[in-house]
């Protein structure tokens, strides 16, 4: 991609964009990409930054503020362009070139020697060629380039279809926007990869969750998947994805190009790609020309799968001449020329020392074992749930114990037995507590629950955790109220419960250290705006229990106001789409508690919403615009752009930020620039004067 003097002169042209007033625009712009784009790449794809964070930041501006300045100078593979605007409504399925299949497993040496025999059987041939590389533990997903441009990303989906998540794809920095395949004779390429997250990057990113009052995500896996799926996509590019993109499952050649050489065997397209500047594992490969060389790099590279900075599940081995994968095929699960070969879980011996018992938002107690520190798959382990009595009597743990800790493809650390064989006598017990170990009351277990649970209402530990889920992002959203801050307030006497969030002293958190003006009134702010979030909101936060983010909604739709549950049974409760019994009973019993209607009291009086508000929902719905998409540009002569967004709303349409596909309307003004144009290019827009839009909405 770039040789030892290309990185020299990129190097020190950035250092001289930093420092230069840009003279002529159109190279200023070019050479701010050029470097920006091997910035990404040293960092991505190299992992060696070349640029400090604010050098690089000061790069990124200088850009943006020329194509500002200069916008027929923009392009779609301008690294500003991954800066996504607006959000996506929702990702719409789209079919693979080539299904993406899974791999078949192998777990150790004898396996592995009878896939071999297999492969030679298919193969016709004792000489096949094996290559090998990592199988990384992330999100699958399959990208096309088409005319050197990447037009779009899926995720994998039932394998047949995905969903289209080209915007989220675009945030990845490590994925090249463009990339110089027709030079090669390539037309069209799809290429299959895993998005994957840096160990240190999702360790940090779990950290800011638990400030937030979040549950921590169970493993980089699940992190990159569910972000790769976020409609935001300026928040997907702020969790600092990569990607490693390990197979080509598609291409098509320009007419009267021949397959390149590039293509003839999985080594060489790999080394291929990444001279591209693409995040292939080039420099994680190993080919083999043996079975046992194989099953020789395997062992070997198990040991050290912790090096590497993602989370390794395994190793894949393929047949590299692509002539002889052809010829061996897939079955409709799998190809039979790879196969992966899995790691075991990681295991360690430590002692469980003690046992502390830990109350949660609604009153579940739960078992936490604290063993002697032990690391296991770059992870040191000190704590883990036992989840509830049941699980410490099945596995008979006492505490003294040496047990068997296990972290399996996750990294929630799990007890999996303990080792009576290495009892000395001195062992204990674990003896459950009867009483909650935060506020004394005496702990009850209804029939069918494997927990016990503290069901004082007013339990301290309780008080907070209830307070830090209502203040939590899916709930009430109030930024900067997470757990740290809630205990605090709650500490100092300023937060006595969830009512209490709209009632806080400020005088005397300006006191308190670590609050300045500055974040004082941010916290005012954002306590001030949350009064006005939806009913269903106010509903999951109230921390119901059962009550889910997909329930509060549909609770919240079937009532004007929240207190018209105080007249709703058991029954009544059950007509609802997905509400079974046992939410019932937990909704009619929450709603009928006095301590409950005394907190919805001083909700009310501190200004929170508590509505519904039906007329408008169903006035939108209903609307002449219901489900159009809009966008204004120009200056409008007719009437302000605030007062026409809120007709369209008001009509049920919907506002767009950007020139896309999904847009139905651009309204223009006077001196239309860019969106116009983009727009008209579409084609699929319907372009209306002010007139036709007054037309439209019947104004006039
Ligand atoms: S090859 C048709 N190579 O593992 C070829 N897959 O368990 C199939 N994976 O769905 C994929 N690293 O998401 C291949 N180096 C690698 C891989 C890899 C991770 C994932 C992939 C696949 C899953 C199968």
């Amino acid at each position: 991609m770039y040789d030892k003097q290309d990185e020299k002169r990129l190097y020190e042209q950035a250092i001289y964009l930093l420092n230069a007033d840009a003279s002529d625009a159109a190279t200023t712009v070019a050479q701010l990409r050029d470097c920006i784009n091997y910035a990404d790449w040293k960092y991505y794809v190299l992992s060696e930054p070349v640029l400090a964070d604010v050098e690089y930041d000061a790069l990124f501006r200088k850009l943006k503020e020329l194509e500002h300045a200069h916008p027929q100078l923009l392009t779609p593979d301008s690294p500003t362009q991954r800066v996504a605007m607006g959000l996506s409504e929702r990702f719409p399925a789209v079919s693979h070139l080539v299904p993406m299949l899974s791999l078949d497993n192998t777990y150790n040496a004898e396996d592995l020697l009878d896939w071999d025999r297999k492969c030679r059987e298919l193969a016709g041939t004792d000489d096949i060629t094996y290559c090998i590389e990592p199988k990384y533990d992330g999100a699958s997903v399959s990208v096309i380039y088409e005319d050197d441009h990447l037009t779009r990303g899926a995720t994998r989906g039932d394998g047949v279809m995905g969903e289209d998540v080209t915007v989220n794809v675009k945030q990845i920095r490590a994925i090249p926007l463009s990339a110089k395949l027709a030079a090669y004779g390539i037309k069209q390429m799809e290429i299959r990869g895993e998005i994957v997250i840096h160990k240190k990057v999702f360790e940090a990113y779990n950290e800011r969750r638990i400030d937030q009052g979040l549950e921590p995500l169970a493993n980089p896996r699940n992190a990159a998947s569910g972000t790769l799926r976020i409609l935001d996509p300026s928040e997907v590019r702020k969790r600092g994805l990569n990607a490693i993109l390990y197979s080509i499952s598609d291409y098509t050649l320009l007419p009267g190009a021949e397959r390149p050489d590039e293509l003839s065997t999985h080594y060489k397209s790999l080394q291929w790609l990444y001279s591209l500047g693409f995040p292939a594992p080039a420099r994680e490969m190993k080919v083999c020309t043996h079975i046992q060389e194989v099953i020789s790099y395997c062992t070997e590279f198990e040991a050290r799968r912790d090096d590497l900075p993602f989370e390794v599940d395994g190793l894949v081995i393929k047949v590299n001449d692509f002539a002889l994968q052809d010829k061996m095929g897939m079955t409709s699960h799998h190809p039979r020329w790879a196969v992966a070969y899995k790691f075991k879980a990681r295991q360690a011996e430590s002692v469980l020392r003690r046992v502390e018992f830990q109350v949660g938002r609604v009153g579940s107690v739960t078992p936490v074992a604290k063993i002697d520190p032990v690391p296991i798959g770059g992870v040191t382990v000190s704590s883990i749930s036992l989840f509830n009595e049941d699980v410490i009597k099945a596995k008979d743990l006492h505490i003294g114990d040496t047990v068997i800790v296990e972290r399996a493809g996750d990294v929630i650390p799990y007890i999996v037995r303990s080792m009576p064989e290495k009892r000395t006598g001195n062992e204990e017990p674990i003896i459950f507590p009867t009483h909650c170990p935060a506020c004394s009351s005496l702990l009850e277990k209804q029939q069918d629950e494997a927990a016990w649970r503290c069901i004082n209402a007013t339990c301290p530990v309780q008080v907070v955790e209830r307070i830090i889920h209502f203040a939590s992002k899916d709930a009430m959203d109030i930024r900067s109220m997470g757990g740290a801050n809630v205990q605090k307030f709650h500490d100092a006497g300023l937060l006595p419960d969830i009512p209490g969030m709209y009632s806080i002293e400020w005088d005397k958190v300006k006191g308190m250290e670590g609050f300045g003006e500055k974040s004082v009134s941010n916290l005012q702010q954002a306590i001030e705006q949350s009064k006005k979030q939806p009913l269903n909101r106010v509903i999951y936060g109230m921390g119901i229990r059962y009550v889910g983010e997909t329930t509060a909604k549909t609770l919240a739709a079937a009532v004007s106001h929240i207190s018209d549950f105080y007249n709703w049974d058991v029954e009544k409760l059950a007509t609802l789409s997905d509400v079974g019994p046992k939410v019932a009973t937990s909704v009619a019993d929450f709603f009928a508690r006095p301590e409950n209607r005394n907190m919805i009291d001083k909700l009310a009086a501190a200004g929170v919403n508590l509505t519904n508000d039906h007329k408008a929902q169903q006035a939108a719905a209903d609307g002449i615009l219901a489900g159009k998409t809009f966008l204004f540009t120009g200056t409008l002569s007719r009437f302000k752009r605030s007062d026409a967004e809120a007709l369209v709303e008001s009509k049920g349409g919907v506002l767009l930020s950007g020139v896309s596909s999904k847009l139905n309307y651009l309204v223009v003004g006077a001196d239309a620039g860019s969106k116009l144009e983009k727009a008209k290019k579409l084609g699929s827009v319907s372009i209306l004067s002010e007139e036709e839009f007054m037309t439209l909405t019947g104004m006039e």
